[in-house]
């Protein structure tokens, strides 16, 4: 849609949602200013449909930053994140803090009536999910998942030719996350990231990108996982880490597709094949997903784009958030959304640290 025609339907949807001469501008807290947090506020302030009027964190010179920042707006301060939730006047917010903290913070910001950005991973156990699947239920706010794979315009494209059968029926899908290295040790996370109870571990906080995005493709989330995983090359480094260096775990899903996911962080960059990577087999032929959407045919006489290259826009999920809000279009990445990614993460998790195959159903979560 053209941005005049736009702003034109979320000026009349503002109208019909908060009344006559209501303001087209969605007024916005960010709860959590850190690394991310930084990033979201940046796409908030670009936003000509939004307006940020509160911002949190518990550490004050992360909040003087983000204030001094938004200053234009003048939003007021709090390092107490429930003086947001109380906080009438504001309509919607953002939760990038770490994430064990999401779930309570993105149930109090429903219950209040507000819509709500929450970062990933959702939450970090199946028990505290199951809770905020009931209340964004109910409540029916606007939920956003920070899982922005699913706002990319050239991967949904090309998901969207799999599902129509461009590469057939879809057989097997190989895919990996490999960093070269560990989570900088130095980092402003790195405070929680290392705490499994506080980040859910690499494969929860990292790779639920990569396995939303294949269960996306697969259509559907899997029914059980088998694996296994360590800490081989940092091993209590930093000091009391309690999160793996190291997984290689297999999902089987309902319709017969197997997800071979392996994650590390010590593939050498130099070294080929390394970095993100989910490849779809299909009875067709197979496509590179995350690396331009190549298509190879079975034969190996067709190579194409399977969806054509776009110049992606960064806050493309910002923008889709507050889309939804002022015009009510379908959330980009819904409760569901996030759901499915966090708990096939916590599935994956849950196999390499109890050695046994573990069933979907035994989370008692209906998605
Ligand atoms: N979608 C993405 O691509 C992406 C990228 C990076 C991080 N993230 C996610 O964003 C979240 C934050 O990650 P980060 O790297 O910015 O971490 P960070 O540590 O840099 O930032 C978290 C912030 O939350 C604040 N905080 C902690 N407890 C708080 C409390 N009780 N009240 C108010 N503020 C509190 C901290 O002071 C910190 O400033 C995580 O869930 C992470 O997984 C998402």
């Amino acid at each position: 849609m053209e941005r005049r025609n736009f702003l034109l339907t979320a000026a009349t949807a503002a109208q019909a949602a908060f009344g006559q001469g209501a303001s087209t501008q969605v007024a916005t807290a960010v709860i959590g200013v850190g690394s991310r947090g930084s990033s979201l506020l940046g796409e908030v302030m670009q936003q000509p449909t939004a307006r940020v009027v509160a911002l949190c964190d518990n550490k004050p010179d992360r909040l003087d930053k983000a204030a001094t920042r938004a200053a234009a707006t003048n939003p007021s301060t709090t390092s107490d994140w429930r003086k947001i939730i109380d906080n009438k006047s504001v309509d919607a917010v953002y939760i990038a803090t770490p994430p064990h903290m999401h779930v309570e913070m993105a149930i109090a910001a429903l219950k209040a009536g507000k819509h709500v950005y929450c970062e990933k991973p959702i939450g970090t156990t199946p028990e505290s999910i199951r809770e905020l699947l009931k209340v964004a239920r109910q409540t029916k706010k606007v939920f956003v998942v920070g899982q922005q794979l699913r706002s990319y315009t050239q991967l949904g494209a090309a998901i969207k030719l799999i599902h129509e059968g461009a590469i057939g029926q879809v057989l097997f899908v190989k895919a990996q996350r490999h960093a070269t290295s560990d989570h900088p040790h130095d980092a402003s996370s790195a405070d929680w990231y290392f705490d499994k109870k506080k980040s859910g571990g690499y494969l929860v906080e990292q790779s639920v990108h990569n396995l939303d995005a294949c269960n996306w493709a697969i259509g559907q989330h899997p029914t059980r996982a088998a694996g296994f995983g360590g800490t081989n090359m940092y091993k209590d480094d930093p000091k009391g880490r309690d999160i793996m260096d190291h997984q290689s775990i297999t999902y089987d899903y309902a319709n017969g597709v197997k997800l071979s996911f392996t994650q590390m962080v010590f593939h050498p960059r130099s070294m080929p094949a390394g970095n993100q990577t989910i490849n779809v087999y299909g009875t067709k032929g197979a496509v590179e997903l995350m690396n331009g959407a190549k298509f190879y045919s079975l034969d190996g006489k067709e190579q194409r784009l399977l969806s054509p290259e776009v110049q992606q826009k960064g806050d493309a999920h910002t923008t889709a958030f507050f889309n939804s809000i002022l015009t009510g279009a379908p959330s980009p990445a819904g409760i569901e959304v996030g759901v499915t990614g966090a708990l096939t993460a916590i599935l994956g998790n849950q196999v390499c640290e109890q050695g046994r195959v573990i069933q979907w159903s035994e989370y008692g979560v209906d998605v």
